[in-house]
């Protein structure tokens, strides 16, 4: 499967709020009101990735100075393990790197075993439990990595970002 990835258009906005849906349990998916909120922070970005026609994922961040923070990722369950959630980490790393972030932090649930699988493949290590992060008193780990070297060569080549 070909992805494409793109920056996010307003008109994304009902889909990737429909995946969010398919992507998590209701205790933990974005309200219309929380996606849009993050969507439109200061420092805000979001990276979209389409297979032929239809969004098969995307990807939220938001920055301030040094530290990035990854929102949410979410690719629909028939485009997993292809490699996708890792092209769509690596495009929002190098684009925050650009930005100047150094850090990046995220929660997620503590029984979540595939995104922990996927974010300890990518150099996230856990700092510490957040508990009753979640509605219905569900407890996240709060992970971080430091951004290489290679995350800022990405600085000097804005095209591919
Ligand atoms: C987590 C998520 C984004 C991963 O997306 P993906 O496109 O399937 O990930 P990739 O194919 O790039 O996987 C890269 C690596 O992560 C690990 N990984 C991903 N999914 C895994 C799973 N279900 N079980 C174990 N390891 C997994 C593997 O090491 C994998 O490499 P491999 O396939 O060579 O073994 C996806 O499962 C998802 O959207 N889940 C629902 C939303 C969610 O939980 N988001 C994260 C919350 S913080």
């Amino acid at each position: 499967m070909i992805f494409k990835l793109r920056s996010y258009k307003p008109e994304d906005f009902e889909t990737l709020y429909e995946i969010d849906q398919l992507c998590y349990e209701p205790a933990i998916a974005y309200s219309r009101r929380e996606l849009r909120n993050y969507l439109s922070f200061p420092g805000a970005d979001c990276v979209v990735a389409k297979a032929g026609a239809k969004i098969a994922g995307f990807i939220v961040t938001a920055s301030a100075d040094a530290w990035g923070y990854i929102v949410t990722i979410d690719v629909l369950e028939a485009y997993r393990r292809q490699r996708l959630g890792t092209l769509l980490l690596a495009r929002a790393e190098r684009r925050l790197a650009a930005k100047g972030v150094r850090q990046v932090a995220l929660e997620t649930a503590t029984d979540n075993t595939a995104a922990i699988a996927f974010w300890q493949k990518h150099g996230y290590r856990t700092r510490g439990i957040r508990k009753d992060y979640y509605s219905g008193g569900r407890d996240a780990y709060s992970m971080v990595k430091r951004l290489n070297a290679g995350a800022k060569k990405a600085r000097k080549g804005s095209e591919a970002l």
